[in-house]
């Protein structure tokens, strides 16, 4: 597995000690997958995350990322291998592992503040604090104003952000993004990167990890301290690529876009020109 930066004058975040030396918070042992009668989809797929760690999935469409999400929120079971939350077995969803889905998941009879409720009052919390909870969170993403509207009413990107908002309400411990920021202006996907970023980071939150998975390179880089890319069929994890940029980062810093370029040749693919 290739750990090396590809820059030499690169700082290093100390993103590789932390891998080596932490116990994992979300762990896949080779978990293998495939729908009955058919070829596996993935084999043998192994991953962690670790404290304060934001970790990318990458790979051609249909190789099974969303699959692995689902696996790793324990929608789906696997054909075998396990997935350990702190050490320990899941075996039924979670309330600690969040996912939120690459297709747009609102239930449209209810409004964006019973949207995001919902998770909540499954629990022991009385009316009045899942509201302010999840005014809270509607807040951070940009939509208080529309509590009361429902999702008919909304442009997809504001669903998303409904089902974002919904996801970390619960408070989990790792939330997984398959494709969050897509249906996103860039202005307001780059808003709510750095604020889910945040949220990993904040030591008075109980989120500790995120998985994400995206097909944007550039966000990609931006966000993640280690990078599984998966290829081949069935697909496995090909390649693993610690990204050691200091943060914030911005796509002028030495070293990101030789980073970008790493993971194109990672897929297989040449990196656009300009
Ligand atoms: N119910 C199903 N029955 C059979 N095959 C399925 C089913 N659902 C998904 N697949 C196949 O499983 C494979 C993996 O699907 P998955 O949605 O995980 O891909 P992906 O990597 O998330 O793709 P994308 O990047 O386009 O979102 C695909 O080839 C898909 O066609
Ligand atoms: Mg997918």
């Amino acid at each position: 597995m290739d750990q090396n930066p590809p820059s030499s004058n690169l700082k290093n975040s100390g993103t590789s000690q932390l891998r080596f030396e932490n116990t994992s918070v979300l762990e896949a042992q080779s978990l293998c997958f495939g729908f009955p009668n058919l070829k596996p989809v993935f084999n043998n797929v192994s991953l962690k995350t670790h404290k304060d760690e934001f970790i990318a999935i990458i790979g051609p469409s249909g190789i099974g990322k969303s699959i692995l999400l689902r696996i790793l929120a324990q929608l789906i079971p696997p054909t075998s291998g396990k997935v350990l939350l702190n050490g320990i077995p899941v075996v039924h969803p979670s309330a600690k592992i969040g996912l939120v889905h690459q297709s747009i998941a609102t239930f449209p009879w209810m409004t964006a503040l019973d949207n995001v409720k919902l998770v909540l009052l499954g629990g022991k919390m009385s009316d009045e604090a899942a509201t302010q909870t999840a005014e809270r969170m509607l807040e951070m993403v940009g939509l208080k104003s529309v509590e009361d509207e429902y999702p008919k009413e909304m442009s997809g990107g504001m669903r998303q952000r409904v089902a974002i908002a919904r996801a970390l309400s619960a408070s989990p411990e790792v939330i997984l993004l398959d494709e969050p920021f897509v249906h996103l202006d860039e202005l307001t996907a780059n808003r709510l990167r750095k604020e889910i970023y945040d949220l990993v980071f904040q030591t008075e939150t109980s989120l500790k990890s995120a998985v994400l998975v995206s097909h944007n390179l550039h966000e990609v880089v931006q966000l993640a301290d280690c990078v599984y890319i998966m290829n081949g069929s069935p697909a496995t994890i090909v390649n693993e690529v610690n990204i050691d940029l200091p943060r914030p980062r911005n796509e002028r810093q030495p070293g990101f876009l030789d980073y970008v370029d790493r993971l194109y040749e990672g897929l297989n693919l040449v990196p656009p020109k300009g």
